[in-house]
Order: structure tokens, then sequence, then C-alpha cells
């Protein structure tokens, strides 16, 4: 299951003098081929969700196939929340499956931004998740005209850079030196002696978001001055649309299917050809040998109950409820013995998201609570087991 743990990647690249390929994906070709193109080049990539982008399609449904494409990768994946809105975008993120999260409080002012981005990266470290900030503000809107998105770039200085790292525990920072999301006409003048100077003021890896529109060069020189994450969508987008067309042109009368067959193999395409230039082809080996394993835990409960079967099943109920929200926790299910001699005739199967979790959950109040006023004083005969799958 080659999920790995994104820090131990980012911090690899940034050691190491490459960058991470970020792609967001929208649909399963983006996804197949963003995949194929990992295990083509033999290269890590972060597969990314873009909240922006949750309105064109149903986010659980298609983060239920990026974890199954993932896990059955032999490449070295991570699965992250890109622009993240809230605590709660971030808390539902992890529960459908990200190990890496953005928190995105760029367009707050700086005190909500600290105080937001501490928030989601308290959360989060509990669970073992990987989190990004941004501080400074990249303009723009991923897959769409940049002048359509107006606004300022605000700098990201490197005072403000050690600090907001210090106060609020991120593991890699998106930083703000003239990039831009999105369709540009010609390229952005970059900073890059800005960017030396956060480098040197922090050393955990730092993010470029914005990456299409930059010449190749300009990639080579962020990657040397500390820049080990870049995130790209429009280009993987446009490479899709055009393939669309070129269809469309050849045959008014095709349907989906013929309209769309060349869409996987012109992101594929598009996302090789920036893993390549980021300098990520050929690393799977030395990531997999240097990542921790990305491994969910299952905390099974067997119980027996003393007290009638609707009381049970209520107090069951309450408890997918809370349990199934708590942070880390992506299921909650409850079972019944389906023979009558069991030796135990109810169980718990909470699925963590990792090693984590198990103290995260265990101390926290709404379990506390559950626990202690509703289960416990029913279920005095069980047994707690926490299982990693082999
Ligand atoms: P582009 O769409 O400009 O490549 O930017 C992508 C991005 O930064 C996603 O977070």
């Amino acid at each position: 299951m080659p999920l790995v743990n994104m820090t131990d990647l980012l911090v690899h690249a940034r050691g190491h003098g490459y960058a991470v390929a970020a792609l967001d994906v929208v649909s399963l070709d983006f996804l197949e081929a963003v995949i194929a193109a990992a295990e083509t080049c033999r290269a890590p990539v972060v597969v990314s969700l873009a909240e922006s982008h949750f309105e064109h399609y149903d986010f659980e449904l298609l983060m239920t196939a990026v974890v199954t494409a993932c896990q059955r990768s032999p490449a070295p994946l991570a699965i992250h929340l890109d622009h993240g809105a809230s605590l709660d975008s971030a808390v539902r993120a992890i529960r459908l499956g990200c190990n890496g999260v953005m928190v995105d409080g760029s367009h707050l002012g700086p005190d909500e931004n600290r105080a937001l981005t501490r928030t989601v990266a308290e959360m989060a470290k509990a669970c073992g998740v990987t989190v990004e900030g941004e501080l400074g503000y990249v303009p723009g809107e991923e897959g769409e005209d940049a002048e359509r998105h107006p606004g300022e770039v605000v700098y990201t200085t490197p005072e403000e850079a050690a600090d907001f790292v210090a106060a609020t525990g991120v593991d890699c920072l998106a930083v703000s030196v003239g990039t831009v999301h999105g369709r540009m006409r010609g390229e952005p003048r970059l900073d890059y002696e800005r960017l030396a100077a956060i480098a040197a003021a922090t050393p955990i890896p730092l993010v470029i978001h914005g990456g299409t529109g930059l010449g190749d060069a300009a990639f080579g020189r962020l990657i040397a001055s500390g820049v080990a994450k870049i995130n790209y969508y429009t280009a993987l987008a446009d490479a899709a649309a055009h393939a669309i067309r070129e269809a469309a042109a050849a045959d008014p009368r095709a349907g989906y299917t013929r309209l769309t067959q060349r869409v996987r193999a012109a992101i594929q395409a598009e996302a090789e050809r920036v893993i390549r230039l980021f300098g990520g082809a050929g690393r799977a080996d030395e990531l997999l040998a240097h990542c921790r394993p990305w491994r969910e835990i299952d905390h099974v409960i067997l119980f027996n109950a003393t007290a009638e079967d609707d009381a049970v099943a209520a107090m069951k109920a309450a408890g997918r409820e809370a349990l199934g929200a708590l942070p880390g926790v992506r299921e909650a299910a409850t079972g019944r013995a389906v023979t009558a001699d069991a030796r135990y005739r109810h169980c718990w199967l909470i699925r963590f998201c990792g090693e984590p979790v198990i103290d995260a959950y265990k101390h926290h109040p709404a379990h506390q609570a559950f626990a202690d006023e509703r289960f416990r004083p029913i279920a005095g005969d069980r047994i707690t087991i926490d299982f990693e799958r082999d």
C-alpha cells in the first residue's frame, strides 16, 4: 500500500533538491492519468483535490476511487486536500482518506490566518496528517483565466514566514513570490531572492502554487531555492480540453466516450513532463525505503451488553454518530454476532486514519463522554484491540 507519509516525502524532496508534483484531479480520467504518470516515471506524486472544485464532482465518491487507486499503486503517493477553507473541511478530508491537508487562510488578516492554521494544524497533527499553510496571497483560480480573478499578489516576507511556522506548527508552507493560479498571458516575474531568504529562515519544505505558465528554467530556480512541492493543474485541464476539441473537430457526431477517448493520455503526457522537469522521476525506490508507510488502524471492541436490545441499538446509533465525527476516524461501524452462541454478541469497528489517532481518540472529550455515560455502564464484559493490517 504505497500511500506514504507526506511530510517524509516533502522533507526528502527539500533535502535532495527536487520537487514533488502536486497534481489536482477532478475526475476519474485525471486520477488514472496522474497515477499512470507517477508509475511510468517511477516518481512520487501528491494527488490533490481542491475544495474550489467540489462543485464539479462529488468529493466523497471521488475520494473512494482516489484511495483505492493510491493503495494499489506501486508509486509513493500522498492524498492532499488543496485550499481547504476551514477546520470542518480538514476533518472531512481526513475522514475520506486525505493524509495531507492545506488550510488556506491567505485571504484572512494575519492574526486570523494564524489562528485558523494553528487550529487545523493541532487537529491534523494529532492524526499524524501533514499540514500545509499559506502565507502571503497567490491570486487567480486554478483552471481559469488569471485575469478573470484579478487580485494583487501579496508577497511572503522571510520574517513572517519563520514566525508563522513556529506559531502554527505547519509541516510545509505555501509562499507567494509572484506566481498566479490559472492561465496567464506571459510569464510572471518571480522574486527568487525573496524565496531564498524565506528558505534560509525556515527549514520546512516550501510550496509553490500556480505552477502552470512558468517556464522550464523557472522551475529549476524555484527548486534550487527550497521549493519541495509544486502545485499544477490548469495545464492538465487545458490538455484534456484540447483533446476533446480535437476529437469534436475530427468527428462532429462523436459521442461522449469518443470525445473523451484521448483525454487520459493527454493529461498523462503533461503530468509526466512536469514530474520529470521537477526532478521526481526514478525516485520511487529510495522514497519507499525512506518514507513511513501510511497505515490505517482498526480499533476493534467485542462486548456483551446488560441492557434491552432497543437500548443497545440506541447506544450504538448514538456512538456511530458521535465517534464517526471525531478527527482521524474514517469509519465507525457496529455489528451483531451472527451465531447465537458467540462469546461476544456485539462489536465496534472503528477505523482510524493512522496510529496517532489511538491516543487522540482515547482522550477526546466526546469519546470520553460517550464511553463513560453510554457505553461502559452497559458493556462491562469486553475486549479491545488495535490492529494494523498485515
Ligand atoms: P495552476 O492551475 O496555475 O497550475 O495552479 C494550481 C494550484 O496552485 C493548485 O493549488
